[in-house]
C-alpha cells in the first residue's frame, strides 16, 4: 500500500481520485485514455502542437477581495506529468455533460453553428472554449482566436467554431441540476462573487492539500516535488543529473517523442516561492515558476508594446502550463522570451545549495546548449528592470515565422532605446534564431548609441547586423533571409516609432 507521501490525489471531474506510486514519467494523457478508459480526450500528435487532448487545470488561488477561488485554465494533457497534478482538480471533456444529459453551453453552440464535422478535434475545442468561458465575459473575436490558436481543425474551418464562440454565452445553462453542475454551466462575469459550485471546489481542493513533499520511486525512477526553495535547491545539489520540471512543455517532448527516461524528476511546480510575482516599482522579480502566461501578464503591465507578441508564443495551453524559467533555463536560440528580456536588461538570479548569484541574462548564454550555470545549480528567478518613463525608452519586439499561430519563430528581435532630443542612447538589441545561442547585437547597439534618431542611423545599424551574426541556413529558414528579416526589423521600427501611424504588421 502507497503511502501518502506516494499517493497522486487529484479531482477528476468533480471526484477524488488516488493514484499510487504513478510512473514519474507518466503523462495525464496516456493516463486518462488507458488506464481511466476516458477517451474523449484525444491524441493527435503527443507534442502539444494540435490541441486534440485538451483539459482544463483548476488551482486553488484567491482573488482580490480575499475570496477563495478556482482558477482555470486549458492544458495539452499529452505533455503534463500525472504526479505534478497532485492536489489540483482536472476537467475533461466527458465531466461537462450535466447528469441529466444536457450539453454544456460550449457544447450545444458547437453543435448548433455546425462547428464539427469528423470530430476528432471537437473535445478539444470544446475544452480550450469551455477555459474561455470560465475566464472571459466577453472576449472579442481576436481573443476568441488567442484562446483557439492552439487548436487544429482540418475539416470543419474555423468561422463556425469561432462563432461558437461568441454564441456560448447566449445559453442560459437551464439543464444543470447540481450547484456544481450551475458553476460549469455560468460563464465568468467580471468580478462576481464565487457561486456556490466553486466555493466548495475550492474547499474540497483545500482538503487535497498537503503539508509533505510528493515525493515516491516507481518504475525505476523516482519523482519529487519540493515544498520549499531550500528542499529544491538541496534536492538538485544532490542529484545534479536529475531533471528538473517545470510545466514540461520541453521535458513532456522528450518522453513522448525522443523516448528518454530519468532516474529523477525534480518538480519546481510546488515551490509557492518560485511562483510570485513580485514588483517594488523599480524591478519585476518572476519565480522560475511562474507560468508563462501569468509572466507575460505582469510584463506587459509595463511594456505593453510586448503584448502582441507573447500572444504568438505556442498557444493559451502551452503558456498556462510552461513557465518562464522553463524558457530561460532551456535556452534555446529560438526561445523566445530571452532575446526580449536581455533586450530589457533583465538579469537571471541562480541558486546552487544555499549560494545565489545574479547574472545578466546574456551572460547566462555560452554557446549552443552550453550554459554558465554549474552542475547543481539552478534558476530561481527573472528579474526585469522597468524603466521610469515610457515617452522616452521605447521598446519592440517581433517575430518572424511561417505561420502566425503556434510557430516557432525563424526570427526573433528585440529592441529597447532612450530618446532624449532627438538622440539615442542605452540601446539594447537582442535576437533569436540568429546564433547558437539568444544574442545580444553589440555592434548594432554600437552604431545607434550616441547617435542621431534618423533614418540614416538605422541604416547604419542595420549594415552592423552582419558584424554580430553569421545565421544558420536551416528547413526553417535560410542564412541570407534570417539577415535580411532581422535588418528589416529594424528599420520596421524606426517607422513605426517615427509615425505611428505606419501599420507595419501584416496580420
Ligand atoms: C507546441 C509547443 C509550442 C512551443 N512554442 C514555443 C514558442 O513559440 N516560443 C518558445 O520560446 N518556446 C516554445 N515552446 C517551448 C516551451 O513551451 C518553452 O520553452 C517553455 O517556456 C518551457 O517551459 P516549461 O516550464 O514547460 O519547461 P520544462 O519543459 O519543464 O523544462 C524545460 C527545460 O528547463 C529546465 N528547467 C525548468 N525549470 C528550471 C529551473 N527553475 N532551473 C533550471 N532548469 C529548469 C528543464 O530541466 C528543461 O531542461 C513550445 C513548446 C511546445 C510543446
Ligand atoms: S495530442 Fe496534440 S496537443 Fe496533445
Ligand atoms: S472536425 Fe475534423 S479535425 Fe476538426
Amino acid at each position: 500500500m502507497a503511502s501518502n507521501s506516494a499517493c497522486v490525489r487529484f479531482l477528476l471531474n468533480g471526484d477524488v481520485v488516488e493514484v499510487a506510486a504513478p510512473d514519474p514519467h507518466l503523462t495525464l494523457l496516456e493516463w486518462l485514455r488507458e488506464e481511466r478508459r476516458l477517451t474523449g480526450s484525444k491524441e493527435g500528435c503527443a507534442e502539444g502542437d494540435c490541441g486534440a487532448c485538451t483539459v482544463v487545470l483548476g488551482e486553488r488561488s484567491r482573488d482580490a477581495g480575499g475570496r477563495d477561488r478556482v482558477a482555470l485554465a486549458p492544458i495539452n494533457a499529452c505533455l503534463r506529468l500525472l504526479p505534478t497534478l497532485d492536489g489540483k482538480a482536472v476537467f475533461t471533456v466527458e465531466g461537462l455533460r450535466s447528469v441529466g444529459g444536457a450539453l454544456h453551453p460550449t457544447q450545444q453552440a458547437l453543435v448548433d453553428r455546425h462547428a464539427s464535422q469528423c470530430g476528432f478535434c471537437t473535445p478539444g475545442f470544446v475544452m480550450a472554449l469551455f477555459a474561455l468561458f470560465k475566464t472571459s465575459p466577453t472576449p472579442s473575436r481576436d481573443e476568441a482566436c488567442v484562446a483557439l490558436a492552439g487548436n487544429l481543425c482540418r475539416c470543419t474551418g474555423y468561422r463556425p467554431i469561432l462563432d461558437a464562440a461568441q454564441t456560448m454565452y447566449q445559453y442560459d445553462g437551464a439543464g444543470a441540476r447540481s450547484e456544481h453542475e450551475r458553476w460549469l454551466f455560468t460563464p465568468a462575469t467580471a468580478d462576481a462573487p464565487p457561486l456556490p459550485g466553486e466555493s466548495e471546489l475550492a474547499a474540497r481542493l483545500a482538503a487535497l492539500a498537503r503539508d509533505d513533499a510528493l515525493a515516491y520511486e516507481s518504475a525505476d525512477a523516482a519523482f519529487i516535488a519540493p515544498r520549499s526553495v531550500a528542499e529544491l535547491a538541496s534536492a538538485v545539489l544532490a542529484t545534479p543529473e536529475a531533471w528538473i520540471l517545470g510545466g514540461g512543455t520541453d521535458v513532456g517532448l522528450w518522453i513522448t517523442k525522443a523516448l528518454q527516461r530519468s532516474r529523477r524528476i525534480i518538480s519546481t511546480g510546488e515551490v509557492a516561492a518560485l511562483r510570485e510575482v513580485s514588483d517594488d516599482g523599480a524591478t519585476l522579480c518572476i519565480g522560475a515558476a511562474v507560468p508563462l502566461e501569468e509572466a507575460f501578464r505582469a510584463l506587459n503591465r509595463h511594456y505593453p508594446e510586448l503584448a502582441s507578441v507573447w500572444t504568438r508564443f505556442a498557444s493559451v495551453p502551452i503558456r498556462s502550463s510552461g513557465t518562464l524559467g522553463g524558457n530561460v533555463a532551456n535556452g534555446s536560440p529560438i526561445g523566445d522570451s530571452m532575446p526580449a528580456l536581455i533586450a530589457l536588461g533583465a538579469a537571471v538570479v541562480l541558486r546552487r545549495g544555499e549560494h545565489t548569484r545574479t547574472l545578466p541574462l546574456e551572460a547566462l548564454y555560452l554557446d549552443y546548449r552550453k550554459q554558465a550555470r554549474e552542475p547543481g545549480e539552478w534558476i530561481e528567478a527573472i528579474v526585469v528592470p522597468i524603466r521610469a518613463d515610457a515617452s522616452t525608452r521605447r521598446v519592440a519586439a517581433y517575430k518572424n515565422a511561417r505561420r502566425n499561430e503556434q510557430d516557432i519563430s525563424a526570427v526573433f528581435l528585440a529592441i529597447a532605446l532612450d530618446l532624449h532630443a532627438g538622440r539615442i542612447d542605452g540601446a539594447r538589441v537582442a535576437c533569436g534564431g540568429m546564433a547558437g545561442v539568444p544574442k545580444r547585437a553589440t555592434h548594432v547597439e554600437r552604431a545607434l548609441n550616441g547617435a542621431d534618431w534618423n533614418e540614416a542611423t538605422i541604416r547604419s545599424a542595420m549594415r552592423a547586423m552582419a558584424d554580430d551574426f553569421t545565421p544558420l541556413d536551416d528547413l526553417r529558414a535560410s542564412a541570407e533571409h534570417r539577415l535580411r528579416v532581422a535588418r528589416n526589423l529594424l528599420l520596421r521600427f524606426w517607422h513605426e516609432q517615427d509615425d505611428r501611424n505606419v501599420e507595419a504588421r501584416v496580420f
